[in-house]
């Protein structure tokens, strides 16, 4: 892992939106797996305005979503089809056919799930992808105890997932849908790089333990200690529990890549 501690959340979106635009400015053919959530959203209002001024050109580009709840059709506004739509798509210039979520209204939601699996290695795998982090440690919907080594799936949310999306239904947990599906822990660390980006002081211990703990799958974040490229985007907040801060700041300032990353 290579992990940078900005002094603020905006720096963690602009440098966030910096990779983005990298990733489609040096393979204007990206596949890009992306990710929802409050933290996303700022992300995607940083990316929307650097693919204006940057005039970038996600005509080619190809994206395929974490994850979707099971019941929600896609014009349902907590529908995360209907978040991609609102908080990106709408606003750069990918065509829609181009854009994939899973569907959680299918008939058949097992078949979704290994249809969805294929159609992401028909496309040649997933050339970045954007991670946030549950407060639970959940990556996509990969709750504490599944399987790391998962393709896409369907899950049962954790009742601590089921409280902490209750604000996006009317603060009632009763309202969040039950199940969701899900790209696997296994579809996730394929990915060619990843980028986790975490910010907030409710997610430090999380965080401490995603970074330092052992890999565990009571904590799905920690199988991206396993992944060959992944960088991790922090604020001060979500730092302020890891013990090798230090030792970050230090490959920081050393690291040939991070350095040349910063400096951009
Ligand atoms: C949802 C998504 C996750 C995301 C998480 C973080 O649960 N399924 O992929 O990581 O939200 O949410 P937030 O950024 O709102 O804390």
């Amino acid at each position: 892992m290579k992990i940078v501690i900005c002094s603020d959340a905006a720096q963690t979106r602009r440098l966030a939106a910096q990779v983005l635009a990298q990733q489609v400015k040096s393979k204007p053919t990206s596949v890009l797996g992306l990710a929802t959530g409050r933290t996303m959203e700022a992300i995607y209002a940083q990316m929307a305005e650097t693919a204006q001024q940057q005039a970038l050109d996600f005509s080619r580009v190809t994206t395929f979503n974490l994850d979707e709840y099971i019941g929600l059709t896609a014009d349902h506004p907590q529908s995360y089809r209907y978040y991609m739509q609102t908080h990106l798509f709408q606003r750069i210039n990918i065509p829609a056919a181009n854009t994939h979520v899973p569907d959680g209204a299918a008939a058949d939601v097992e078949a979704e799930a290994q249809s969805y699996e294929g159609r992401i290695s028909q496309a040649g795998g997933i050339d970045l992808q954007l991670l946030g982090l549950g407060e639970n440690g959940h990556i996509g919907f990969n709750e504490p105890l599944s399987a790391l080594n998962s393709r896409t799936h369907v899950v049962t949310l954790a009742q601590a997932t089921l409280k902490q999306n209750a604000g996006m239904f009317n603060n009632d947990m009763e309202q969040v849908p039950a199940r969701a599906l899900t790209m696997g822990t296994g579809t996730i660390l394929d990915s060619r790089e990843a980028l986790l980006v975490v910010t907030g002081e409710a997610k430090a211990d999380i965080v401490a333990r995603v970074i330092e703990g052992p890999v565990s799958a009571l904590v799905p974040g920690s199988a991206l200690q396993l992944h060959p490229h992944c960088l991790v985007l922090l604020d001060e907040a979500a730092a302020s529990r890891l013990t090798q801060r230090e030792a970050i700041l230090w490959q920081m300032q050393h690291d040939l890549e991070l350095r040349t990353f910063l400096s951009a």
